[in-house]
C-alpha cells in the first residue's frame, strides 16, 4: 500500500512538502523543515491544552469519545465492571492481558504482602494538622515514600520497577485510609490480610473495637467496580503528569506524588466533591431551573458535565449510575440523587448543553455513592486516587520502554520584549 502523505505547498516561497501520514497523525517535527523566515528553526504548531496534540503511542486504553466507548487493552469497560475485579483489571492494564490463575494468584499475593507501610510514615502522617485536606496529605505521603525506598531510583531495571508498582497499589488504600483516620482523630487501622483489595481498605477506614470488620458484600463489590472505572483514562491530566515528570527519569513516587496533585483539581478528579457541593447549593428539586439558567448565563459550571474527550454519554457514567441503586438499597437512598437526576433532565434537553455536546461524566454519580456509603466530601479525591494508581504505573512504564520517548518539553510562542539593556534600581521611573 502507497504510504500516504499530506501535501503541504507554502504560498511563499512556492516549494511543496510532502509530509507522511501514519496511524492518523503527522510528525510534528516533519514541519521543522517548513521556515517561516530565514532565521527561523522551522515552523512549529500552536495548541495549548494539547487539543490536537499525540504525545504518545499507547497501548493501554482506548476511548472513542464520540461513541462514548472505553475499553482496557481491547475489554469494554462495561464487561470488566460487570464480570472482573480491581485487581484483576489492574494486572491486564500493568501487563496486557488477563492473568492466568497461577498469575493471579501470584500478583494478589505480592500486592497483599506489600499494604503495610513504614511506621515512620504514620508518625510522619500523624505531623498533620488535624483539619488538614486528607488529599493534601496523601500527595505529601507518596512523595516521601520516595526517601523510604530509595531503591525506586533505579528506574531501568525491570526488577525494581515490578518492587514499586507493588509498594504503591498496596500502600495507597493504607495510606488514603490512614488520611482519613487521622480527619477525623480514630487510631490508624491496619492492614487484614485476609480481606480483598476492597474490604481491606474499607477495614481500614472503618473498623472500631471489633475483631474482623464485616463489610457488606454489596458495597463492597460497588468500590471495586469503582476502581475498576477508575483505573486508567489514557492521557488525562494526571497521567500526562506521570508522564510528563516521570519522563525526566525520577523515582516513581515523586512522579505518581505529581500525578495525585493533577488528580485533586477541581476540573479533574477534585469535581466529584464540587458536586456535591453544588447539589448542596441547588438545595431542592424546584430550584434546578434557576440553577441551570446561572450556569448558562456564566455564573458557574454543572460540576460533572462536560468531558475533553468524551462528546457522549460518559460509559463509566452509565455504569455508575446503576451502581447507584444498588448502593441505595443497603445505605439508604442518597436524598440529594433527585436533585442529580432532576439537573441531567433539564440539562440533557436544553440547547446550552446539547449545542456543546455537554453529558455527564464519571463524577456526577460517584460522589453520591461515596457519600451513602459513610465518605466525607474531602474523601472523594482520596478514593478516586487509588485506581488510577494502576493506570499512572502502567503510563510511566510504557513511556519508560518506548524508543521515541524523551524528556517532555514543549515549546512556546515568545510575545515578550525583545533585548534590552539592564538598567540599576535608582534610574528606573
Ligand atoms: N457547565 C457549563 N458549561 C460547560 C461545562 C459545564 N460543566 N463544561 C464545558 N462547558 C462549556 C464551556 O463554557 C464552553 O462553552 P463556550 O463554547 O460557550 O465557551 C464549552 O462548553 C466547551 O467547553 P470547554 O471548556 O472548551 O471544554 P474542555 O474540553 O476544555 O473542558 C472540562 C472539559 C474541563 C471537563 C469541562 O467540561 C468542565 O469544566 N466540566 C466541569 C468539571 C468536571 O466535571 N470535571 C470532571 C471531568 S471528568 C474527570 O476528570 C475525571
Amino acid at each position: 500500500m502507497a504510504t500516504q502523505t499530506l501535501s503541504i505547498l507554502d504560498n511563499r516561497t512556492g516549494k511543496k512538502y510532502e509530509l507522511p501520514i501514519a496511524d492518523g497523525t503527522i510528525k510534528a517535527m516533519d514541519l521543522r523543515q517548513i521556515k517561516v523566515a530565514d532565521d527561523d528553526f522551522g515552523l512549529m504548531t500552536y495548541d495549548p491544552a494539547f487539543m490536537n496534540t499525540a504525545s504518545c503511542k499507547s497501548k493501554i486504553t482506548f476511548i472513542d469519545g464520540d461513541k462514548g466507548i472505553l475499553r482496557y487493552r481491547g475489554y469494554p469497560i462495561e464487561q470488566l465492571a460487570e464480570k472482573s475485579t480491581f485487581l484483576e483489571v489492574a494486572y491486564l492494564l500493568l501487563y496486557g492481558e488477563l492473568p492466568t490463575k497461577a498469575q493471579y494468584d501470584e500478583w494478589a499475593e505480592n500486592i497483599t504482602m506489600h499494604t503495610l507501610i513504614h511506621e515512620n510514615i504514620k508518625k510522619l502522617m500523624d505531623a498533620f494538622h488535624y483539619d488538614a485536606h486528607p488529599m493534601g496529605m496523601l500527595i505529601s505521603t507518596i512523595g516521601a515514600l520516595s526517601t523510604f525506598y530509595t531503591d525506586a531510583k533505579d528506574i531501568h531495571n525491570p526488577e525494581s520497577r515490578k518492587k514499586q508498582t507493588y509498594r504503591l497499589i498496596a500502600k495507597m488504600p493504607t495510606i488514603a485510609a490512614f488520611a482519613y483516620r487521622h480527619s477525623v482523630g480514630r487510631p490508624y487501622v491496619y492492614p487484614d490480610n485476609n480481606l480483598s483489595y476492597t474490604a481491606n481498605f474499607m477495614s481500614m477506614l472503618w473498623k472500631m473495637t471489633e475483631l474482623q470488620f464485616q463489610a457488606s458484600p454489596v458495597l463492597v463489590k460497588a468500590l471495586d467496580v469503582l476502581f475498576i472505572l477508575h483505573a486508567d483514562h489514557e492521557q488525562n491530566c494526571s497521567a500526562s503528569a506521570m508522564r510528563g515528570i516521570g519522563s525526566s527519569h525520577v523515582d516513581p513516587y515523586s512522579a505518581m506524588a505529581g500525578a495525585a496533585a493533577a488528580l485533586y483539581g477541581p476540573l479533574h478528579g477534585g469535581a466529584n466533591e464540587e458536586v456535591l457541593r453544588m447539589l448542596d447549593i441547588v438545595g431542592t428539586k424546584e430550584k434546578v431551573p434557576a440553577f441551570i439558567k446561572d450556569v448558562k448565563e456564566g455564573k458557574g459550571k454543572l460540576m460533572g458535565f462536560g468531558h475533553r474527550v468524551y462528546k457522549n454519554y460518559d460509559p463509566r457514567a452509565k455504569v455508575i449510575k446503576t451502581l447507584a441503586d444498588e448502593v441505595f438499597e443497603v445505605t439508604g437512598r442518597n436524598p440529594k440523587l433527585d436533585i442529580a437526576l432532576e439537573l441531567e433532565r433539564i440539562a440533557l434537553e436544553d440547547e446550552y448543553f446539547v449545542k456543546r455536546k455537554l453529558y455527564p461524566n464519571v463524577d456526577f454519580y460517584s460522589g453520591l455513592i461515596y457519600q451513602a456509603m459513610g465518605f466525607p466530601v474531602e474523601m472523594f479525591p482520596v478514593l478516586f486516587s487509588i485506581p488510577p494508581t494502576v493506570g499512572w504505573i502502567a503510563q510511566w512504564e510504557e513511556m519508560l520502554l518506548d524508543g521515541e520517548q524523551k524528556i517532555a518539553r514543549p515549546r512556546q510562542v515568545f510575545l515578550g520584549s525583545g533585548s534590552r539593556d539592564y538598567v540599576v534600581m535608582s534610574k528606573r521611573k
